[in-house]
């Protein structure tokens, strides 16, 4: 085994295919020899494994020589999704998850979960070059280029999330979509929509902690669309497998952000394992 950066993939014709990065290693630990197979000599295929895979079965190890992880992932199985994986968010979301967690110190959470995401789904904002006056000389900088950044969050628990992102964003509009899912059909009522005017010349981050079936996203995604967006990025922290497909069928070209992929809804249509009810632990409705 070579003791050379490397990385652990599918059998990928060039390496910058890899679609689920999780994090590599200087070398691999001795006790992992048995579990892969070199197939090139950057690119690893992952054999077997002793303990259950992360999120879909599909783990890679990607060599670059000048990055010790990703902090974000996206799997095969599910091409629209960037999961954020950065340690602090997954700890953070530990304490989400915590039925112990008290509504004040949720909402903390929340917002800074929402902090953190937002960096990880800005980083891929244009720039523009521009000069400033130092108070020394002429200095070369960037500023973010382009269309103007538009948060929507859809109420109630999506409103969780605005505060956090704003203090990165602090120039960007906020729109609101106001939906609820009947408790009976888990299909979506609509009750409120305002977003600026100019909605074709925006970047829209779509905000939920929760995709659950996928309904709720789906509405207001196409609401968002026929009021004119067409750059749209949805934000949650937990999304389950069945929302993020019917996301990605119904609208294919709108990036979904997450923090954790669970493992399926349960008949009521909640999130296992979840957090509960999103809105009633942010507002203590319960
Ligand atoms: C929750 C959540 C999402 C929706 C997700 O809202 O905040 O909007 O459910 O479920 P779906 O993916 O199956 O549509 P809820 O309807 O409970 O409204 P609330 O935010 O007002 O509590
Ligand atoms: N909405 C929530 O708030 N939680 C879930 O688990 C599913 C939908």
């Amino acid at each position: 085994m070579t003791s050379r950066p490397f990385g652990v993939g599918l059998t990928l014709e060039d390496d910058r295919q890899a679609l689920f990065i999780l994090r590599h290693h200087r070398r691999f630990p001795p006790a992992s020899h048995t579990l892969v197979e070199q197939v090139s000599e950057r690119i690893f295929i992952l054999a077997s494994a002793t303990r259950e895979p992360m999120d879909d079965g599909l783990v890679f190890f990607h060599g670059r020589e000048d990055s010790s992880f990703s902090a974000m992932a996206t799997t095969p199985a599910f091409a629209n999704l960037t999961l954020v994986r950065h340690p602090l968010v997954q700890h953070k979301m530990t304490l989400l998850r915590d039925r112990r967690t008290p509504t004040k110190i949720f909402k903390e959470l929340v917002d800074e979960i929402a902090m953190l995401m937002a960096y990880e789904a800005t980083s891929e904002l244009s720039l523009d070059r521009v000069t400033v006056e130092t108070p020394l000389e002429q200095a070369t900088g960037f500023q973010v280029s382009g269309k103007k950044l538009t948060l929507v969050p859809i109420l109630r628990a999506g409103l969780g999330m605005v505060e956090g992102i704003l203090r990165l964003v602090p120039s960007a509009r906020v729109g609101h979509i106001g939906l609820y899912r009947d408790h009976d059909t888990l299909e979506p009522v609509d009750y409120y929509f305002k977003v600026p005017s100019d909605a074709a010349e925006r970047d829209f981050f779509l905000l939920d902690p929760m995709l659950a079936t996928g309904g709720s996203a789906v509405s207001a995604v196409s609401s968002l669309k026929r009021a004119g967006g067409v750059r749209i990025r949805f934000l949650c922290l937990v999304a389950a497998p069945e929302g993020v497909r019917r996301l990605g069928k119904a609208h294919p070209d709108v990036p979904v952000y997450a923090a954790a992929l669970d493992r399926e809804l349960n008949a009521q249509g909640y999130i296992l394992p979840g957090l509960g009810d999103a809105g009633d632990r942010l507002f203590g409705t319960r």
